[in-house]
């Protein structure tokens, strides 16, 4: 029977990154693709029957696929030099949560899955919860399959790469019959369980949220040569997105708005760049305040850039409005785990994406550190063994 962090051993030396720290695993890379096949090994030598939907999303069932299946799962990829628990720690719970199960004797009496999305993080094609958007006709399949990632291979090459059909990606309406109820475990991202002295919690709601394009161009130029007041610098307006972003979120409570990718072109220190493409990271306890956050963001942006001459195109990448889960579902887990603390999160998840059309839930594990989406994110072996247990408490419930 395995563990939870058994078998993140196991894969703890896949997508290692030398060069930023962490890991770096992203939407059908190398890299995931070999986390994919490790997830498939490990479901087969369970015994379930592993299959891959249009859009890449990896189902693992344990006895007859069909519809209304109590689903449990998350993803395999990370952000640019992410931690080892955020996405694969429900992944392996999953699995770990099959063994225990098996162990005390469950058959399953409805359709049971495990189900690990694809690109969550929007690492590589830059849409976050791409698998589920995907799946649920979130984004549209044409805009999809022109994704591309910062090599320039759009999604529709990176999936046929992969062995898939770009043909096939888009809304899955059987798949969406198949989810009775989604169950994600996942690591916590803030401090909220150290905070209450608790191994495990389950998630009220989640931030709405969305990401925002900045694309300043100006012109290149000699950084000698050039006179301070002959320039159209497009890092001046740049570099006021980030101030204003730390501004506007400042002044209401619970919001967050963060610049963390930045990419000047051509990219030289002695060249002043000719365009400035910058991404916004934005989230508010609901969708008015989030919009007028970024409102007042991309109000600077034009300001910042109109008094240094240059042009400003502001792209929404992706978005999607406060989530409250399923408050039946939630009544479930309560019941079955007595009574563990329920947070809200500013992080998205494919749970998240899931909820508008069909009942989800998550559970989270206590993060010591509290930090996420780096590499000093952690979790106990003790509080993930504590999640696995909750997990298995969960499905079991579920399975009537
Ligand atoms: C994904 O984890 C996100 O919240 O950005
Ligand atoms: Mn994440
Ligand atoms: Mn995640
Ligand atoms: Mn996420």
């Amino acid at each position: 029977m395995s563990t939870a962090s058994g078998l993140l051993v196991d894969i703890a030396e896949v997508g290692v990154d030398r060069q930023r720290g962490g890991y770096s695993r992203h939407g059908f890379d190398r890299v995931e693709l070999e986390l994919r096949e490790w997830f498939t090994a490990e479901a087969v030598k369970r015994g379930l029957d592993v299959r891959v939907d249009g859009n890449g999303n990896l189902w693992a069932w344990w006895g007859a696929p069909g519809p209304n299946a109590v689903v449990t799962g998350s993803h395999l990829d990370s952000v640019p030099g992410g931690g080892a628990f955020d996405g694969p720690l429900g992944v392996v719970s999953a699995l770990a949560a099959v063994d225990a199960l098996r162990a005390r004797g469950f058959v399953p009496r409805r359709p049971f899955a495990l189900l690990v999305f694809a690109e969550e993080e929007g690492g590589r094609f830059g849409v976050a919860c791409l698998g589920s958007r995907l799946l649920t006709g979130r984004i549209d399949a044409d805009a999809a399959r022109r994704l591309t990632d910062p090599d320039g291979v759009t999604l529709a090459d990176a999936v046929r790469s992969a062995g898939l059909d770009p043909a096939g990606l888009g809304r899955d309406a059987k798949a969406l019959r198949d989810i009775g109820c989604f169950v994600e475990l996942h690591v916590e991202q803030g401090r909220g369980l150290v905070d209450l002295a608790a191994p495990i919690g389950m998630a009220s709601s989640i931030l709405a949220h969305g990401r925002w394009r900045f694309s300043f161009s100006g012109e290149g130029n000699h950084a000698g040569a050039t006179p301070i007041g002959d320039r159209r610098d497009p890092m001046l307006p740049a570099s006021n997105v980030v101030l204003a972003a730390r501004r506007a979120a400042s002044t209401v409570d619970g919001a967050r708005a963060t610049v963390g990718r930045i990419l000047p072109t051509p990219g030289g220190t002695n060249v002043i760049a000719s365009s400035v493409d910058l991404w916004l990271d934005a989230r508010a306890g609901d969708d008015a305040t989030t919009r007028a956050v970024v409102a007042e963001i991309t109000a600077a942006a034009e300001a910042a850039a109109q008094a240094e001459g240059c042009l400003l195109r502001v792209t929404e990448e992706s978005y999607g409005d406060t989530v409250h889960f399923d408050a039946g579902l939630r009544d479930e887990l309560a019941a079955a785990l007595g009574g563990v603390p329920a947070l809200p999160t500013g992080a998205g998840h494919d749970a998240g994406i899931l909820a508008a059309d069909v009942p989800t839930a998550m559970v989270f594990v206590r993060n010591p550190t509290g930090v996420s989406h780096a590499p000093a994110e952690f979790a106990e072996p003790a509080d993930c063994e504590a999640g696995v247990a909750a997990l298995v408490t969960v499905l079991d419930q579920l399975n009537r």
